[in-house]
């Protein structure tokens, strides 16, 4: 009886607190609200101040790559206009922005060379500006650009020489910058570089592995598991450093960041239960298992066995470390249906862990398609993603630090009708109201990112699709805010109190 009545109360408070909608006075005071870039996707001026070619930057200019046959040389031309970016974070009301370090900015031959003063001069003066309007930098080392020539020497994440080299670039950021930056992320999304550069190659380094890849190189099945390896290490070289010589000096945190995507089962049968516990574990264990518990996903472990490095003590005495927080980057939901007691074509989005993904079931769409094939609008999944790293992560706290809503862009659309972006508000608003429902059940969230402050470039999509709450006009490189900024600025204005 007792019960009922309190399932009752609690249906009640959440049909109140349902009702009385979304407000900033939902979150604490000291919650970051923010927006998020990258160097490559953002800075442009891409041999400019001494910066060497990224990866990216090579692949970009081979022919056929990307959608609409861009690149980031010039972006957003932010490495010459971050002043005006400044002042649009400002106008937005925000207390927090993340962006990237570019490694090839700061160290161009990585340890084999100097450091660039202008390089590092270039992130002094952005993260002054962002200081002075009293926004927090939320900085993360490495977003997928890495110098080309630590690839040309050593094969980048495939040679465990990439764990110094990474361990020493972050020194030099903690050095340069930590004593004002008190938020570090060591990688963004580790998971989704592994899979598209090591499993299946459609980023560089392009290497895959059969039989998920098409690509030429690589073909070796253990490439990504090895590159996992080495990228793990590498972020825990970087944290043992901070941890040990810069953390009580300096007060800030460090962190990683993953990128998930809620895994619905498809059929209500247990195989469907266990294939989506799988494909979580493939996807987000594979990285933050050994970061956090100090080695790989039994899951994982059952299916690939000898396939899946194992770490020595020395390795071990590196993840000692723990993490101050997981940031996680969420878009979308899937569903997943079991292929090892089920017969089914495997996806090749999920390299081996014997599942079968798709955004349909019994002919209906899991949500609103949009114009970037594997994002589907699913609000729910952002509760659902959240409660899965509390129960899995022992309540370590969480930052989402990339959520936002791809808009469909050609060179014939009008400025008046790309500002109208109503589906990104309804979007914005329908994931916070999840992230509320997660935190009101006691998830320790302490932050929300939108991607991105801006129109960027879009990696394989170029500029064919736009995520940004302001407008880039790239032959003018005017910005113009777009509906939804103005959303999100009145929504971080409105102080309110529900009582
Ligand atoms: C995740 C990545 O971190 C970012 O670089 C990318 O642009 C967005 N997702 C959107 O795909």
């Amino acid at each position: 009886m007792g019960s009922k009545i309190s399932l009752a109360l609690a249906l009640l408070l959440e049909l109140l607190w349902a009702a009385a909608g979304l407000h900033r006075s939902q979150f604490p005071d000291s919650f970051l609200f923010g927006a998020s870039t990258s160097s490559y996707q953002v800075e442009g001026a891409w041999l400019e101040g001494n910066k060497s070619a990224t990866i990216w930057d090579v692949f970009t200019h081979l022919p056929g790559k990307i959608k609409d046959g861009s690149n980031g040389d010039v972006a957003d031309d932010h490495y010459h206009r971050y002043l005006e970016d400044v002042e649009l974070m400002h106008s937005l009301g925000l207390n927090a922005y993340r962006f990237s370090i570019s490694w090839s900015r700061v160290l161009p031959r990585g340890r084999f060379g100097d450091i660039n003063t202008i390089g590092v001069e270039f992130y002094n003066n952005l993260i002054n500006s962002v200081l002075s309007k009293g926004i927090q930098p939320v900085v993360s080392l490495c977003h997928l650009d890495i110098p080309q020539e630590l690839e040309d020497r050593y094969g980048a994440w495939l040679s465990p020489e990439i764990q110094e080299d990474f361990g020493y670039f972050a020194e030099v950021c903690f050095k340069a910058f930590g004593d004002r930056v008190k938020y570090w992320i060591t990688i963004n999304e580790p998971n989704l570089m592994l899979k598209f550069g090591y499993l299946i190659g459609t980023i560089p380094p392009c290497r895959c592995s059969l039989p998920y890849g098409n690509c030429t190189s690589g073909d070796s099945t253990l490439e990504p598991y090895i590159a996992a390896h080495n990228v793990i290490l590498a972020h825990a070289t970087a944290v043992d450093i901070y941890k040990s010589k810069y953390q009580v000096k300096q007060g800030g945190f460090i962190g990683i960041v993953i990128n998930c995507k809620w895994y619905e089962q498809l059929r209500n049968v247990s195989e469907d239960y266990i294939a989506a516990q799988r494909a979580l574990a493939f996807d987000v264990g594979w990285i933050l298992d050994p970061i956090i518990f100090g080695d790989y996903p039994t899951e994982m472990r059952e299916i690939l066995g000898s396939k899946l490095p194992t770490f020595i003590s020395q390795e071990r005495r590196k993840l000692r470390h723990k993490i101050d927080f997981i940031g996680i980057n969420h878009y979308t939901t899937h569903y997943v249906k079991d292929c090892i007691f089920s017969s089914c074509e495997l996806n090749k989005y999920d390299g081996n862990a014997l599942v079968f993904t798709s955004a349909q079931r019994n002919g209906q769409l899991i949500g609103t398609p949009t114009p970037m094939e594997n994002i589907f609008v699913v609000p729910y999944g952002m509760e659902k993603v959240i409660m899965y790293f509390k129960e899995r992560y022992n309540s370590t706290p969480m930052y989402i630090m990339e959520n936002g809503f791809p808009q469909k862009s050609s060179n014939d659309m009008l400025l008046d009708d790309l500002v109208k972006d109503p589906d990104r508000i309804d979007f914005m608003q329908n994931y916070l109201t999840f992230l509320t429902k997660a935190m009101r059940q006691g998830a320790d969230v302490r932050g929300y990112f939108v991607w991105s402050l801006m129109d960027n470039f879009e990696w394989l999509y170029g500029y064919s699709v736009r995520f940004g709450l302001y407008h880039v006009d790239y032959t003018t490189q005017k910005r113009t805010p777009k509906q939804s900024a103005k959303w999100y600025q009145e929504f971080l204005a409105d102080q309110r109190l529900l009582h």
